[in-house]
């Protein structure tokens, strides 16, 4: 055995010896090529579905009924970027840029959540992808917080601290709709009968046609299978229905005593793969949104480099990094009063 080997297989024992303690790996532990690998793949689709999701509900802000459902949304899109940030920063810990990303999202050589290309049609839709879309967020990534690497499993913590507030404004403005004028309900229930079936394929093919499933889960990237978090959904949602005053639109869906569980209709996944290859309703739409608004924000890019820059030369009255332990500034003022002094 050589010496390189010799290193090689240690470093392996230790990563090996670290999964099973349930230890977290970070930036700068030694990690296999293809687990550094499958993390840059998931975090960096799990990041483009953040910020192509905002599209979406975006779309409904300038038109939200009332000045208090315009400004639950316009903090609930702001949370959505919020998100795409921490996880484009945590990718970058696996030693990849952000520019690298976005050019795979806009040049479509990365993929984002495929329930973000159908469209949304009136104002129950916020209420409904509130309900459904980040309710099915949240359930896989719950399990995400104790992932084995850990920038992921940090900023998937805060993620679902938010995603929970997403899911109750939904809900919320589903139940006022529901409990409305018969339009307003049937507005609710004609939400719930498009958003439903997409929803649940959210948690991915199943586990039998999932390509990446097995590995994940033992690398404790993934904690629990596709069709377990599907049912654990599911699950969730049908008292939730009916405490709404609306049917979720499958008639195959009983409790199963034996099971302990809800049995549900088949699943058409061909329509998943069809929106998967680009040929949803809204794809196109939404890529051609996203590099629009790249472009657009080129300036912003610039005049921020042009700013570090001028921080980083150190220039009398160049901006100083704050040093304010409390987040004031104070310091920070102190010490360019001194420096320009
Ligand atoms: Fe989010
Ligand atoms: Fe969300």
């Amino acid at each position: 055995m050589t010496a390189g080997t010799a290193a090689a297989s240690t470093h392996q024992a230790r990563f090996d010896a670290a999964m099973a303690a349930d230890e977290r790996i970070e930036p700068r532990d030694w990690m296999p090529d293809d687990y550094r690998a499958s993390l840059v793949r998931q975090m960096a689709q799990h990041a483009h579905s953040e910020i192509i999701g905002m599209q979406p509900e975006a779309n409904w802000i300038t038109r939200a009924p009332s000045l208090r459902r315009k400004a639950i949304l316009m903090a609930k899109v702001q949370d959505e970027a919020g998100h795409g940030l921490y996880l484009y920063s945590a990718t970058e810990t696996l030693g990849v840029g952000r520019d690298e990303l976005l050019d795979k999202l806009h040049s479509g050589r990365q993929k984002y959540s495929s329930i973000f290309n159908y469209p949304t049609l009136t104002w129950a839709d916020v209420g409904a992808i509130g309900w459904l879309v980040d309710g099915a967020a949240i359930t896989n990534q719950v399990p995400l917080c104790r992932c084995s690497y850990g920038p992921y499993a940090r900023a998937m913590v805060r993620i679902c601290k938010e995603e929970s507030f997403h899911q109750r404004q939904g809900y919320e403005l589903l139940l006022a709709l529901s409990q409305g004028t018969p339009a307003q309900h049937e507005m609710a229930q004609d939400a719930v009968d498009r958003w439903w079936w997409p929803s649940l394929m959210m948690f991915g093919p199943p586990d039998d046609a999932s390509a990446h499933s097995a590995q994940s889960m033992a690398w404790k990237i993934k904690r629990h299978s596709n069709d377990e978090l599907r049912q654990r959904f599911v699950d969730i949602c049908v008292p939730q229905a009916e405490a709404l005053g609306l049917t979720l639109p499958d008639p195959d869906l009983r409790w199963n005593e034996e099971r302990g569980h809800h049995d549900f209709g088949a699943i058409d996944w061909d329509e998943f793969w069809q929106v998967l290859k680009g040929n949803g309703p809204c794809n196109e739409q939404r890529i051609t949104q996203r590099r629009k608004a790249h472009e657009d924000g080129a300036w912003v890019r610039e005049a921020a480099a042009a700013h570090a820059a001028k921080r980083a030369s150190g220039r009398p009255g160049a901006p100083h990094e704050s040093t304010a332990s409390d987040g004031s500034g104070r310091e920070s003022d102190e010490a360019q009063v001194e420096a320009t002094a």
